[in-house]
């Protein structure tokens, strides 16, 4: 059987004020670069959109680099017919500044107030085109929840139809291992208390390989 194809988006997204100013958020991109090298080592065909952080993407892996919530929306919908599956862990700014102030902005005597307007919600969007004629693809989400409600990951994971949500905490971010809650729709949910995001990498792949290869099944039973 062909391997699974397997987009991941990781890091933060920057969204420019100016030439000189951003915003963004301290996604480090850690989890989506150890999916990376679990898929990979298992011989998958590895996309990773990977945001401006300083890891280096593994070896073997097909790096997209971006920067704004826009362009990793491009990267997505491009790839979107080849891929099996996709693993969403990058911090997505969800507004960016109105506008693009050429140059760098000057102070004044007043304040400033910035105007912020909507981003694509990437995995979203994903999740609305999940089946096509292509099939139905895996679509594994996470859920940054300050008080890691266990009731808000179930609603995302409703609202983008993931087939696995993984809710966690902001203190997660830029570290080697994590707290986390594994959450399945319609399952109960498993703590995962201090795990290695490697470790965790491994689990989120071993679970897409078997939900891909039992869509695979279904619709070669279904004669499609
Ligand atoms: N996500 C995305 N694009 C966005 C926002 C989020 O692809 N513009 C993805 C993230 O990669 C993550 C999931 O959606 O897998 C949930 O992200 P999260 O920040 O927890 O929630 P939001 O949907 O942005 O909602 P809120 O910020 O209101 O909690």
């Amino acid at each position: 059987m062909k391997s699974p194809v397997l987009l991941i988006t990781a890091g933060p997204t920057r969204e420019p004020i100016d030439d000189v100013r951003f915003l963004s958020n301290g996604a480090s991109g850690t989890l989506g670069i150890e999916v990376a090298s679990a898929a990979q080592a298992k011989g998958w065909e590895v996309h990773l959109a990977l945001g401006p952080v300083h890891l280096i993407p593994p070896e073997g892996v097909i790096h997209h680099p971006f920067t704004t919530a826009c362009e990793l929306e491009q990267i997505a919908v491009e790839l979107w017919p080849r891929v099996d599956a996709m693993v969403a862990s990058a911090a997505v700014c969800d507004y960016r500044p109105a506008e693009r102030i050429a140059g760098k902005r000057k102070k004044s005597g007043e304040d400033w107030n910035l105007t912020l307007i909507r981003n694509p919600d990437v995995l979203a969007g994903r999740g609305a085109q999940k089946e096509d004629e292509w099939g139905q693809r895996v679509l594994v989400g996470f859920a940054l929840e300050a008080d890691q409600s266990e009731e808000e990951a179930r609603r995302k994971a409703v609202n983008k139809r993931l087939d696995l949500v993984l809710c966690n905490t902001p203190d997660n971010l830029g570290t080697a291992m994590g707290d986390y809650v594994w959450i399945e729709p319609g399952e109960p949910a498993v703590k995962l208390l201090d795990v290695a995001k490697r470790d965790l990498a491994v689990k989120i792949v071993e679970f897409i390989g078997t939900r891909v290869a039992s869509r695979r099944c279904d619709r070669a039973f279904n004669g499609e």
